[in-house]
């Protein structure tokens, strides 16, 4: 049985096992000091085109999430994000641990507006009530959609104008850069936000993710607040090799634009059926809404998701496509779809 569960179901790509294997009996430094690691850093920096970031190597996304938020907001400050946010839905009160409370506001397509921050900021006033100092936003995001370069540009206006931190969780930054709509370049990106970080485990890595620090007043220290978090681990270098890889001659967008073009045709199966969206398909995460019965098949026949119920006859599934996901499979989903509603 092929899965359409998720992004990070196979181990990782071919070329990321064959340098590990090849250095598997060098001896490293730990912690992330190692060659590997600055070789990673050295290619995210020429990619981002940013000599002057700081690349940290961290495990997960719930970790590397959490990191952030602790690291940079005092303690009577929140953080603002869409109600689909993953830091609000799916991080198991991760962030409220730190003492940090996550303000959400209804997204849009699960996206945040100007509008929307700007209502939790005026509604955040005084210090009986927590103080809004970071807006978290995913690219692309909870609902596969992407931000515009314009989008991202009155949220990062917003931002300024309010004193809020800009972080973007690019768990799967690849699969929005890499989106037929995108119009925003990484360099660009990389300017509009303070920090992101850029999702291995979820385009290709075995794990891990680069976390990205843009702004100067962000970098001091922040290798001691990883660590008091148990967010740098001593074999550090096998994430900088499996970086090392994925920067090397476009191997990181190659991967995320297959995953794109295999939801692509997922996409595009459901909508020459007649079946609407959740959400607009661009990436690679699709989200069909579908007949109760069709929908129950499906999900146990291919492991989706259920995301929503529509209403008392249809339910929203997800399909999620992968940089391992092979035609064969979306051409049986093809034929098990035709089946059942021939
Ligand atoms: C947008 C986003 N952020 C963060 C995470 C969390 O990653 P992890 O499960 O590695 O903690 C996920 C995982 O599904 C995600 O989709």
């Amino acid at each position: 049985m092929y899965t359409f569960t998720n992004d990070y179901s196979e181990g990782a790509h071919p070329k990321i096992l064959e340098l590990m294997t090849k250095y598997n009996f060098e001896q490293n430094t730990g912690y992330g000091l190692d060659r590997h690691c600055e070789k990673a850093r050295e290619l995210i920096r020429d990619w981002i085109d940013m000599p002057s970031a700081d690349i940290h190597f961290i495990p997960g996304g719930t970790q590397t999430n959490l990191l952030v938020v602790s690291s940079f907001l005092r303690p009577h400050q929140c953080v603002i994000s869409a109600d689909t946010g993953h830091i609000n839905v799916h991080e198991t009160g991760a962030i409220e641990a730190t003492g940090h409370k996550v303000v959400t506001v209804a997204g849009k397509d699960g996206k945040l507006t100007p509008e929307s921050i700007q209502s939790a900021v005026d509604s955040h006033v005084g210090e009986h009530m927590v103080k809004p100092g970071m807006v978290y936003i995913s690219n692309s995001t909870e609902l596969g959609t992407i931000y515009t370069k314009a989008e991202l540009k009155s949220i990062r206006d917003c931002c300024l104008k309010n004193g809020l931190l800009l972080y973007m969780d690019g768990a799967r930054i690849g699969a929005a850069l890499t989106s037929s709509i995108n119009d925003l370049f990484i360099e660009e990106l990389a300017r509009l936000v303070d920090l992101f970080y850029i999702g291995g485990t979820k385009n290709g890595a075995l794990f891990g993710e680069a976390l990205v620090i843009c702004r100067d007043d962000l970098k001091e220290d922040f290798r001691y607040l990883m660590k008091q978090r148990a967010a740098m681990p001593a074999k550090g270098f096998v994430m900088g090799m499996q970086f090392e890889v994925l920067m090397r001659d476009g191997l990181y967008l190659e991967l995320a634009e297959h995953a794109n073009a295999m939801a692509k045709e997922v996409a595009d199966i459901f909508r020459e059926k007649g079946y609407g969206f959740y959400a607009p398909p661009c990436t690679n995460q699709v989200f069909p809404i579908l007949p109760d019965g069709l929908a129950r098949k499906l999900m146990s026949q291919f492991g989706c998701q259920e995301i929503a119920r529509i209403d008392e006859r249809n339910t929203c599934i997800r399909f999620v496509t992968s940089w391992a996901t092979r035609p064969e499979s979306i051409g049986y989903l093809r034929a098990y779809l035709s089946g059942l509603t021939a």
